[in-house]
C-alpha cells in the first residue's frame, strides 16, 4: 500500500510548459529540459495533462489514438526518456485517462460511422424520437449533447464537445479495451493514473429524458454502476501494482460517494478531485457569471468534507489550481499589493489539510490570469462557446468578457512564466496562448528574490517530515470566524494547528480555548508570528498564515 499522505504530486500541462524545438507550443523535450527545475521542488509524482494523439478540439481531451503520443509533444523515445529521467530523481509520472469519451477521429468511432456493428456498440447511438433528438441533455460546453451520426438516422451522444463521443461503458468490450489502455502505460513505468470525468461514465440506461438540469445530472453521475466500474478496472489494471496512485476527477459528486471512491478497502481509487469549492465565485451556482468568493461557504465546504471524508475512511486530492480554473489568487487572494503573502496563505490553508496536494504549474510563482482584452486571445472552445452564450442572454460585450475574462479556463492554460523577456522564455516564436506580466512573475526572478517558491519548499518538507500532517484526523476550529480558516490535526496525542487570514486586514482574535496556553513553537509562518505558546487573544496579519506545533 502506497502512503498517500506523504506524497506531492506537481501538474505540468504540456502544451505550457517549456517548447524546446521553436514551434510555440511546449513538447516533452522541453519538460526533459527543466527537470532540474522540478528536482527543487521535491515533488514525487507529475501529472501530465494528455500528449496523446489528438484533433486538439478540446486539448488533446479529445484523443484519437491512445497509445500513441502526439508529434507535436514528441516521440514514444522522448517519453521513455522523460520517464526514465524522472525516475533518476525519483519522480513518478502520472498520465490523463480520458476513458469516458474518445475523440471522433478515433478509428473506432470512424469503423462504426463505416457500418461496423461492432463498433457501433462502443459509442451511444439512437434514433430521434418524433423529429427530435433522442432526450435532452445538454453538453458541458453548451447546446444539446447529440450530434448527427453521419448521414443515418442515429444521433450519437456526447456530453462534451461534439468532437468527444461517450463511450458506452455498459459494453464490456469498452471496458476490456481501456483497461488495455491502462496496462499500455502500466508497461512503460507509469504508476500515476488521473481518470477525467470518471463519474459519468454510467449512464442511465434508457437515456431517460430530464425534467430540470440539476435532476438531468442524476442520469448519468456518480451512479452505483461506476463503483463496479472502478473495482473492475482496479482488478485488471492498476491494482496489481503495489506503487499505484490513482485519482479520479469527479465532477458534481458527494461526500459519500467520494468515501465510498477511496475506501482502500473497496480497491477502487486511490483519492478524488472535487470542486464543490471552487463554486464559491459562482452566482446561484452558474460558473459563467462574475461574484466575490464566498468565503464561509468555502470554509465549510472545504472543512465540512475534510471532516466527513476523513471520518469515513476516505480520502481527497488537495488542490486550488489545475488546468480547467482560473488562477486561485485571483480568485480567492490578491493579485497586487498581497500577491506573495496571499499565495504563501493559500498555499498553507490547502496543503496542510488531510490529503495529498497537487500543485499546478506556475503555483509556486503566485501567477495570475493573463491581461488579456479581446475574446480573439482565447483559445478554449468553452470559452468561446460561452461568450456566445452570454450574448445571446442579452448581456453587453464588455460584461460578456468581463466574465468570460474571471472564468475562461485559458487563463491557467497560458504557457509558464521562465524569464520576463517577450514570450516569458517559454519559446522563441509566438506561443499559441500569450503570456503576460512575466516582467513581475517568473522563475528567474523567483528562484533569485521571490518567496513563495521557497515557502512551497518549506510546505513540501513540513508534509514529509510530519506525521501529523501525512496521517493526522483533521477538524475545523473558529468556524463562525468571518476572516479566518482554521484548523488542528491530531494523531496520537499530537496536535497542529494552522491559522489563515483569507483578508487584506489584520483580525483581533480570540484563540481557540483548547489551544490558549499551549506551549510549542511555530513549523511554518509567513509573517514575524514566533509563538512558544498559544496566547488568549491575538492580532493576525493580512493574509498571514501560521502553522503551530503542541510541544
Ligand atoms: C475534464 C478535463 C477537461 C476536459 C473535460 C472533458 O474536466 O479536465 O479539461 O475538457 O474533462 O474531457
Ligand atoms: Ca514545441
Amino acid at each position: 500500500m502506497q502512503k498517500l499522505g506523504s506524497k506531492v504530486i506537481y501538474q505540468i500541462y504540456p502544451k505550457s510548459f517549456f517548447d524546446s524545438n521553436g514551434d510555440g507550443i511546449g513538447d516533452l523535450r522541453g519538460i526533459i529540459q527543466k527537470i532540474d527545475y522540478l528536482k527543487q521542488l521535491n515533488v514525487d509524482m507529475i501529472w501530465f495533462n494528455p500528449f496523446f494523439v489528438s484533433p486538439q478540439k478540446d486539448n488533446g481531451y479529445d484523443i484519437a489514438d491512445y497509445k500513441r503520443i502526439d508529434p507535436r509533444f514528441g516521440t514514444m523515445a522522448d517519453f521513455e526518456e522523460l520517464v526514465a529521467k524522472l525516475k533518476e530523481i525519483n519522480v513518478g509520472v502520472m498520465l490523463d485517462m480520458v476513458l469516458n469519451h474518445c475523440s471522433t477521429e478515433h478509428e473506432w468511432f470512424q469503423k462504426a460511422l463505416a457500418g461496423d456493428k461492432k463498433y457501433q456498440k462502443f459509442f451511444y447511438l439512437r434514433k430521434g424520437k418524433d423529429g427530435q433528438l433522442p432526450n435532452n441533455w445538454q453538453s458541458k460546453f453548451g447546446g444539446p449533447a447529440w450530434e448527427k451520426f453521419g448521414d443515418s438516422d442515429y444521433y450519437y451522444l456526447h456530453l462534451y464537445a461534439p468532437s468527444q463521443a461517450d463511450l458506452d461503458w455498459h459494453n464490456p468490450e469498452v471496458r476490456k479495451e481501456l483497461a488495455g489502455v491502462v496496462n499500455f502505460w502500466r508497461a512503460k513505468g507509469v504508476h500515476g493514473f488521473r481518470f477525467d470525468v470518471i463519474n459519468v461514465t454510467g449512464k442511465d440506461e434508457l437515456l431517460a429524458d430530464s425534467t430540470d438540469p440539476i435532476e438531468e445530472k442524476h442520469l448519468y453521475t456518480d451512479t452505483p454502476v461506476v463503483q463496479d466500474y472502478l473495482k473492475e478496472l482496479n482488478r485488471n489494471s492498476f491494482g496489481q501494482d503495489e506503487d499505484s496512485v490513482t485519482v479520479g476527477e469527479m465532477s458534481s459528486t458527494t461526500i459519500a460517494n467520494s468515501i465510498a471512491y477511496t475506501k482502500p478497502e473497496d480497491h477502487e481509487l486511490s483519492m478524488v478531485f472535487t470542486f464543490h469549492h471552487l463554486k464559491t465565485d459562482y452566482k446561484d451556482g452558474e460558473k459563467w457569471t462574475k461574484a466575490p468568493f464566498d468565503f464561509m461557504s468555502l470554509k465549510q465546504i472545504l472543512l465540512g468534507w475534510q471532516e466527513e471524508i476523513a471520518q469515513g475512511g476516505g480520502w481527497q486530492a488537495l488542490f486550488w489550481n489545475n488546468h480547467d480554473q482560473p488562477w486561485a489568487l485571483n480568485r480567492f487572494g490578491d493579485t497586487g499589493k498581497y500577491r506573495v503573502k496571499s499565495a504563501q496563505m493559500l498555499g498553507m490553508a490547502m496543503q496542510l489539510m488531510r490529503g495529498t496536494p497537487f500543485i499546478y504549474m506556475g503555483e509556486e510563482l503566485g501567477m495570475i490570469d493573463p491581461d488579456y482584452h479581446s475574446m480573439d486571445d482565447y483559445v478554449d472552445i468553452e470559452a468561446k462557446n460561452a461568450y456566445k452564450m452570454l450574448l445571446d442572454k442579452g448581456y453587453q460585450a464588455d460584461e460578456a468578457f468581463a466574465i468570460v475574462h474571471s472564468k475562461a479556463r485559458d487563463n491557467s492554460r497560458v504557457p509558464m512564466h521562465w524569464d520576463d523577456s517577450k514570450y516569458a522564455g517559454f519559446s522563441t516564436v509566438t506561443p499559441w496562448l500569450l503570456p503576460t506580466d512575466q516582467d513581475r512573475i517568473n522563475v528567474k526572478k523567483e528562484l533569485s528574490e521571490g518567496h513563495i517558491f521557497s515557502f512551497y519548499q518549506d510546505l513540501i518538507k513540513l508534509r514529509k517530515s510530519e506525521a501529523l500532517i501525512q496521517d493526522g484526523m483533521i477538524k475545523g476550529l473558529l468556524k463562525d470566524d468571518p476572516q479566518i480558516f482554521a484548523y488542528e490535526r491530531t494523531l496520537n496525542g499530537q496536535r497542529l494547528l494552522v491559522l489563515c487570514n483569507f483578508y487584506a486586514k489584520s483580525r483581533q482574535l480570540d484563540l481557540p480555548a483548547s489551544w490558549v496556553g499551549q506551549t510549542g513553537r511555530v513549523l511554518l509562518a509567513n509573517d514575524a508570528c514566533a509563538w512558544t505558546e498559544v496566547p488568549t487573544r491575538a492580532e493576525i496579519a493580512p493574509y498571514e498564515a501560521i502553522c503551530f506545533k503542541a510541544e
